[in-house]
């Protein structure tokens, strides 16, 4: 059987992706528009494995060396999807792009290939009616940084056929990933609807002046946040009582009269962008972006760590 992955997009997460499937032995052929895209990003790979093996955090079976070979460059589309097993796309979040670049990939694939996007915003199913292999369609949805944060949501169209779903999830497990498989597809996927119901309270609480930017972050990085990087709310609920049945007899009225109190959806527009803007710019400079990454990527690092030393 084929051990190609073709990616096609060579930029922040086609890197990341490149990484963690040539991390298990696949043959990695990347592909890009730009040359000097491609150029670069093999540079930067082979810089990234390097010093994740020097720091010990170097993902896979292989060593950098080894995992760098696995991975070529090419200016030719066909050359990434001739064989390949699953091609990742991964060029920037424009709809007509990506129905472009799927056509162009439709028209040479295999029948057996799967189509694997990495939207965060499109359903499946709006960029992928027009493709003879539309069955082979799914979204694989990760979460920057992927070397780090190792979920991703699988995300069928309503032409999906399932056992092409399924082959990705396992794809995503064999890379050491955490692959979660949607029944189907609704709008933001599963992160970005969690992530939008409390952006969406975060803001209602900062317009009502109940707390700060500053204070309100802290309640989820040195609060919530603490246990949700172990426990999902779930089981939060699970273990705070004796077992759920009792949560929701003791808090189900609660969580019912406080939910109640919530204001009504507000759209992020007017002054208070400013404000909360001018706020984040007083805890982390415009010009110290980079350096707060690069700080968040190496606590990510020591938590994923710490994880795996738990497991
Ligand atoms: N950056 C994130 O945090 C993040 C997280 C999850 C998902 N995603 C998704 O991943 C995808 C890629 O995002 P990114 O941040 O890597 O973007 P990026 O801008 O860093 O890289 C995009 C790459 O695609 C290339 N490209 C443009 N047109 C092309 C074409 N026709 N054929 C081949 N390559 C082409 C560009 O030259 C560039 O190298 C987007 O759909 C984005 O929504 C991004
Ligand atoms: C990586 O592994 C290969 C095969 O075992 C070996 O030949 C090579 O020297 C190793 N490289 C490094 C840098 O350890
Ligand atoms: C935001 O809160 C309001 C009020 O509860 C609710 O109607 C809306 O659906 C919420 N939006 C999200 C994205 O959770």
């Amino acid at each position: 059987m084929s051990r190609k992955i073709g990616i096609v997009g060579s930029g922040l997460i086609g890197r990341s992706w490149a990484m963690l499937f040539a991390g298990v032995g696949y043959q990695v052929v990347i592909y890009d528009i730009e040359a000097k895209q491609i150029e670069s990003a093999l540079v930067d790979i082979e810089q990234q494995l390097k010093s994740l093996e020097k720091n010990g955090l170097l993902r896979g079976k292989l060593n950098s060396s080894q995992q760098f070979a696995c991975i070529k460059g090419t200016n030719k589309l066909e050359e990434a999807v001739r064989d390949a097993v699953l091609v990742q796309e991964c060029v920037p979040e424009n709809l007509e792009l990506k129905r472009k670049v799927w056509k162009g990939v439709d028209d040479i694939a295999e029948p057996s290939t799967i189509f694997s996007s990495s939207t965060s915003t499109f359903l499946p199913s709006l960029f992928s009616d027009h493709l003879k292999n539309k069955k082979n369609i799914v979204v694989s949805h990760p979460v920057n940084p992927p070397y780090y944060v190792p979920l991703v949501e699988i995300i069928p169209a309503p032409w999906t056929d399932p056992a092409v779903a399924k082959k990705t999830r396992a794809i995503m497990e064999e890379i050491g990933q955490t692959p979660v498989s949607l029944s189907k597809e609704v709008p933001g996927f599963v992160v970005n609807r969690l992530q939008y119901a409390l952006l969406n309270e975060t803001w209602n609480l900062v317009a009502d002046g109940v707390l700060d930017v500053k204070d309100i972050d802290k309640v989820m990085s040195d609060g919530l946040g603490m246990r949700y990087a172990f426990l999902g709310p779930l089981e939060t609920t699970h273990l705070n009582a004796e077992g759920f049945v009792d949560y929701c007899d003791k808090y189900a009225n609660t969580i019912y009269s406080v939910s109640k109190d919530f204001k009504p959806l507000q759209k992020w527009e007017g002054p208070q962008v400013g404000e909360i803007a001018k706020q984040l710019e007083n805890m982390v400079p415009k010009d110290k972006l980079q350096e707060r990454r690069n700080w968040r990527d190496l606590a990510l690092t020591k938590l994923s760590q710490l994880k795996k030393s738990l497991q």
